[in-house]
């Protein structure tokens, strides 16, 4: 397959994988390397373009990331960003200041250079999001100033070379207009044709786990959400039976969870799936455990010891397991990895961390590098049911982190009862499908009510409900309030143990989406 490559040169930006979405979107194909990349393996993609990444150092440090300036000489076009354009002026002989104070948030940048390919169509000015601490101060021969704001320079270009470059960071939401040049990068400029789809990508990852995965044994831990069941149809599709699938009861699954998901993905995908109830277990470990990240720690590592046996179970069976799927998707891994800067480890998945230095599994993260939106896209292309991939997203841990303070049997089951008819209101006033999230959330905080002539002293309910694109961020939903009303009185009046509801109303950032 001929494939139209962009190829990303990543030197430790937050945003890289951003770049590639943006790209994806246009229906071309990129592939993200790190910036240290032979340019040999460059090459072999036959990049139809070269995209250097922003990244948190400055060019003069003593570590600082480097790519082969070769890349700039690949005869095709090169766009760099932010840390790209340091990247490009130190090496062709401009000069970079460390600027006194670091640019960080909105900026209006002038475009002073409208006949400029990469600004093809944009006004005269556009909203940009800058964060950078270097600037370029002396541009390389041959450079023009493209665009400025109205302090500093924001964009520069040698055409001759191909070769352009600018400050801000174009890919992220921040710059409205991002997308239009990027969209001028890679058609105006690359002559991309945009006739990359969600089956090219089905087609590449299947062959590469084939490839990779030869006659092993594969298991997947299933959780019954999208994700999971997209990595798994995706194995499946490329190795058949030699993939098992576990599906575990952690006991903090929503009610009728464990029945319904072995269901849905046996009789909808035909996946071969173990179903193991390992509830008492895990209740067992969250006995007496209020700290959120104790909580997750636990559940982590029951399921680690769980799969532990299983995958042993199943290797007596069939000769062995050497895999592990996980529907590991981008935002897990940024949120997870424990590199310094804004997007260090906020709260630790399980399903991320840890997990493969305890497991004597190898990984196989087929959706590693996507971001949710896509993940739906590639399940349809797959004949995955709608219901499947419209589900909300649910955390690994479960109920267990919307349990505030200590998780019992007695708190599981309240929640799962008020959790359900959450879900039931907002799937009958037509709204699952736009809300990122919606669910409810068990608080330990008792109020007293009145329930006929009989005083009530029980628990409170928050209700959540977030629009999110990726779960990075997070706005809070204005439900209507007569759904509001409909949730409240229901839960009121059909989950003993909750006689108050309340509604949160608060955002991410600074909020997280779940309470714990
Ligand atoms: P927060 O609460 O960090 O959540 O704003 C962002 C997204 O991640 C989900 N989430 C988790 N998923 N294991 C998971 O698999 C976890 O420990 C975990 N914590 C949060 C959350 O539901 C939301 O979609």
């Amino acid at each position: 397959m001929d494939t139209q490559t962009i190829a990303i040169l990543d030197f430790g930006s937050q945003y890289t994988q951003l770049i590639a979405r943006r790209i994806r979107e246009q229906n071309v194909f990129s592939v993200v390397l790190p910036c240290t990349a032979p340019l040999e393996e460059i090459k072999a993609y036959k990049p139809i373009g070269v995209i250097l990444s922003g990244g948190p150092s400055s060019v003069y440090d003593a570590d600082a990331p480097a790519a082969d300036p070769g890349v700039l000489k690949l005869g095709v076009p090169v766009l760099g960003i932010c840390y790209g354009l340091h990247f490009i002026t130190h090496h062709l002989g401009g000069k970079v200041l460390s600027a006194p104070k670091r640019e960080y948030g909105h900026a209006d940048v002038h475009i002073k250079d409208r006949e400029t390919a990469l600004f093809k169509g944009l006004p005269e000015t556009i909203q940009v999001w800058m964060s950078h601490g270097d600037e370029a101060s002396e541009l390389p021969a041959g450079f023009k100033l493209t665009a400025a704001t109205s302090n500093a320079l924001a964009g520069i270009a040698n055409e001759e070379r191909r070769i352009w470059a600018v400050q801000f960071h174009p890919e992220v939401h921040h710059t409205p207009l991002g997308p239009e040049l990027i969209k001028n990068f890679i058609f105006g400029i690359c002559g991309a044709k945009g006739d990359w789809t969600a089956a090219h990508f089905i087609e590449t990852t299947v062959a590469a786990i084939r490839e990779k995965v030869g006659k092993g044994h594969v298991i997947c831990g299933l959780s019954g959400g999208v994700d999971s069941s997209v990595a798994a149809v995706l194995v499946h599709k490329a190795i058949g039976d030699q993939l098992t699938c576990i599906f575990v009861n952690n006991g903090v699954l929503r009610k009728n969870e464990f029945e319904s998901v072995q269901r849905n993905l046996r009789d909808k995908l035909g996946l071969k799936i173990v179903g193991v109830d390992s509830s008492e277990r895990f209740l067992k470990q969250l006995a007496g455990v209020t700290d959120p990240e104790t909580k997750r720690k636990r559940i982590g590592g029951e399921f680690i010891a769980v799969f532990d046996e299983e995958a042993t179970r199943i290797a007596k069976e069939s000769g062995g397991v050497d895999w592990l799927v996980q529907g590991t998707l981008y935002p897990d891994v940024i949120e997870s990895s424990s590199v310094k800067g804004p997007s260090q480890t906020i709260k630790s998945h399980h399903n991320v961390g840890g997990l493969p230095e305890k497991m004597k599994l190898k990984l196989i993260e087929p959706l590693r590098d996507l971001f949710k939106d896509e993940v739906r896209r590639i399940g349809r292309e797959m004949g995955i049911a709608e219901d499947v991939l419209g589900r909300q997203p649910f955390p690994g841990p479960g109920l267990a982190v919307r349990i505030v303070g200590e998780v019992t049997p007695e708190r599981v089951a309240i929640l799962q009862e008020a959790d359900e008819i959450v879900i039931a209101e907002i799937k009958s006033a037509g709204l699952y499908n736009q809300i990122w999230q919606s669910f409810a959330v068990l608080l330990p905080v008792k109020s007293v009510g009145v329930m006929g002539d009989q005083r009530t002293y029980a628990y409170t309910a928050a209700v959540r409900a977030v629009h999110s694109e990726d779960g990075m961020t997070a706005d809070w939903t204005p439900l209507p309030y007569d759904v509001l009303k409909r949730i409240s009185n229901r839960i009121v009046n059909e989950v003993r143990g909750i006689n108050r509801v309340v509604y949160d109303i608060t955002s991410k950032p600074p909020g997280t989406i779940e309470w714990e």
